[in-house]
């Protein structure tokens, strides 16, 4: 990512959430409305987690110059969302929604910066994925040695 993309995204980040909870809504609204069989995985209020949503998403946004320093905490968010039923494809529909909400709340959205939030977004959700897949894999190596133990 370019010095001159992470900061358009700083300074889009920082417009969308002038208003607290406006972009937490607006993406759980998005992502309902493409996909309402997500609807039943979250709780019914979803308002502790519309605060957990746009905390982890300042975390990624303050530190897109060192996304590398997140990787862990990103992968651990990935293995606990194994729990809450994420599937593969399920990131791709939520990125799609995160960048629908963040664009209808943008007043200069364009193609550029649509793309640069579609990498931002792809950055977070590769090293969720790997904390998936990676405990998904030490599940089945101590099925595996359970049986051979
Ligand atoms: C851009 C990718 C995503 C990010 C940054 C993200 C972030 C988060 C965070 C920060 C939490 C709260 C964790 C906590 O309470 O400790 C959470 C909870 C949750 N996420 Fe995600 N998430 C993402 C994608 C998804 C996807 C694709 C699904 C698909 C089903 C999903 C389903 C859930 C559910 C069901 C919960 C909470 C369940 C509960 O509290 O009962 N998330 N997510």
């Amino acid at each position: 990512m370019t010095p001159e993309a992470i900061q358009r995204l700083k300074a889009s980040y920082a417009s969308v959430t002038a208003t607290p909870r406006q972009l937490a809504a607006r993406f759980y609204q998005e992502l309902f409305s493409v996909a309402p069989r997500l609807r039943p995985l979250f709780p019914g209020d979803l308002t502790n987690l519309q605060g957990h949503f746009e905390a982890a998403l300042a975390l990624v946004v303050r530190n897109l110059d060192e996304v590398e320093v997140l990787r862990p905490a990103l992968r651990d968010l990935g293995a606990q969302h194994v729990h809450w039923g994420a599937r593969t494809e399920d990131y791709e529909t939520a990125r799609a929604a995160l960048v629908a909400a963040i664009g209808a709340l943008s007043a200069n959205w364009d193609e550029r910066l649509e793309a640069d939030w579609r990498g931002a977004i792809t950055a977070i959700i590769v090293p969720m994925l790997e904390g998936a897949a990676v405990h998904t894999a030490l599940a089945a190596e101590r099925l595996s040695q359970a049986e051979s133990g």
